[in-house]
């Protein structure tokens, strides 16, 4: 494919051509013009949601998800709410602030209307400085019951159009309290009217809740996991916006795909940086490995804090995983990294999976962040 026919069929939205605002964005939501299009992974998702079944999207940290689904979200024109688990404190701190989305999405006289049949009436008040909305209940009250109350509002009040809540960061619902799994399935077991979306980053917590046999959530919806961006396509979304910038915009892409595999965050990251320094010097011998460096000297300090988080068999592994491009599970390898035994690596794996550190992607193991990766590199070649 082109890059005028990439543009024609991917870009709505110009993208940023002045020379000196840097086309590329890490940290935060994206949209476009930052979205490399993901058309499959949109095409399933929208479909899912039209259905009447809920959607478990679940990838390692920074794949996408969160701008996956706001971006789908923002063009269904369904009334949409979304709670991120990880800033919920409590059951009742849920009821709160899910109540106060409904209340955002609905005229006062219907909320007014709709909690009276509530068993625990909420206190909802407008701060008049800042128009801030705020929805408390009475914390001493049964919270399985404000749950409910609230919970089943949310399926009931939006009449015209089907809504959607989205969970993100699902796996932190066993952190908030002990029955709380238990009792959000008991109640959405019972919603005709609303998509749920659940989103998380920890494959390990996520299968557990979606797919043990014993836990509540066992296959409440359709699993869908999100991979990297394929390298085709982001290869064109770099080389349109590299271009302005140096001749050697292809060569360039395709060092950073190289390096990063893919990853969208670590992608848009690297990219941003060889930007940068394009636009103060364009003298670079090898401006993906500059910016690459320049990265990793950066975050030194952490990586020396995580690695001396680990125990030596992690540390093994990772180093491992550093000098092979994926972890064969051979005596051979056991022995060249002087590993131990295979139940030994696979309780390091189960920890560094846990901690982020390491990613499984299909039958192989990798580690997450290539700049940590390099880091590891590095001291290990000085
Ligand atoms: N479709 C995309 N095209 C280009 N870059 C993307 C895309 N999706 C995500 N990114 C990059 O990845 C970063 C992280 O995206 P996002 O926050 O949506 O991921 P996430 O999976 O929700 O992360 P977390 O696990 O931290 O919640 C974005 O800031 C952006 O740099
Ligand atoms: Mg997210």
């Amino acid at each position: 494919m082109s890059i005028e026919r990439y543009r024609s069929e991917n870009i709505r939205s110009e993208i940023p051509r002045k020379k000196k605002v840097n086309p590329f964005k890490f940290g935060s939501i994206v949209d476009e013009p930052y979205f490399t299009n993901r058309r499959e992974e949109l095409k399933r998702v929208r479909s899912i949601l039209e259905s009447q079944v809920h959607l478990i999207l679940m990838s390692p940290r920074r794949y996408g998800k969160s701008s996956l689904i706001r971006k789908i979200l923002k063009e269904i024109n369904r009334p949409s709410i979304i709670l991120d688990m990880q800033v919920v404190t409590s059951e009742v701190d849920f009821a709160e602030q899910l109540m106060k989305k409904i209340c955002k999405l609905n005229p006062l006289q219907k909320i007014k209307n709709s909690i009276r049949s509530f068993r625990f009436t909420p206190t909802i008040s407008i701060n008049p400085v800042s128009d801030e909305l705020n929805v408390s209940f009475d914390a001493s009250k049964a919270a399985d019951l404000i749950l409910e109350d609230v919970l089943n509002l949310s399926d009931k009040i939006f009449t015209k159009k089907r809504p959607i809540v989205v969970f993100d960061e699902f796996q932190e619902v066993r952190k908030i309290s002990a029955h709380f799994e238990t009792r959000l399935r008991s109640i959405l077991q019972h919603h005709t009217n609303t998509n749920y979306v659940f989103l998380g980053s920890q494959e390990s917590l996520i299968r557990d809740i979606f797919e043990q046999k014993n836990n509540p959530f066992y296959h409440f919806g359709y699993l869908f996991k999100l991979s990297k961006i394929p390298k085709s396509e982001f290869q064109l979304f770099l080389e349109d916006r590299l271009k302005p910038i140096s001749g050697s915009f292809v060569e360039i892409a395709e060092n950073i795909l190289t390096f990063t595999d893919g990853h969208p965050y670590y992608t848009q990251r690297l990219a941003f940086q060889v930007w940068e320094n394009f636009i103060s010097s364009s003298e670079f011998k090898d401006p993906v490995l500059t910016a690459v460096e320049q990265i990793v000297e950066f975050h030194d300090v952490d990586y020396e804090r995580w690695w001396g988080s680990l125990n030596r068999t992690d540390m093994k592994v990772m180093v491992g995983l550093t000098f092979s491009d994926d972890l064969p599970m051979s005596k051979e390898f056991f022995q060249q990294f002087n590993l131990g035994s295979s139940s030994t690596v696979h309780s390091s794996l189960k920890r560094l999976l846990k901690d982020g550190y390491v990613v499984r992607i299909k039958d192989h193991y990798e580690i997450d962040d290539p700049f940590f990766k390099h880091w590891i590199f590095q001291r290990r070649q000085a």
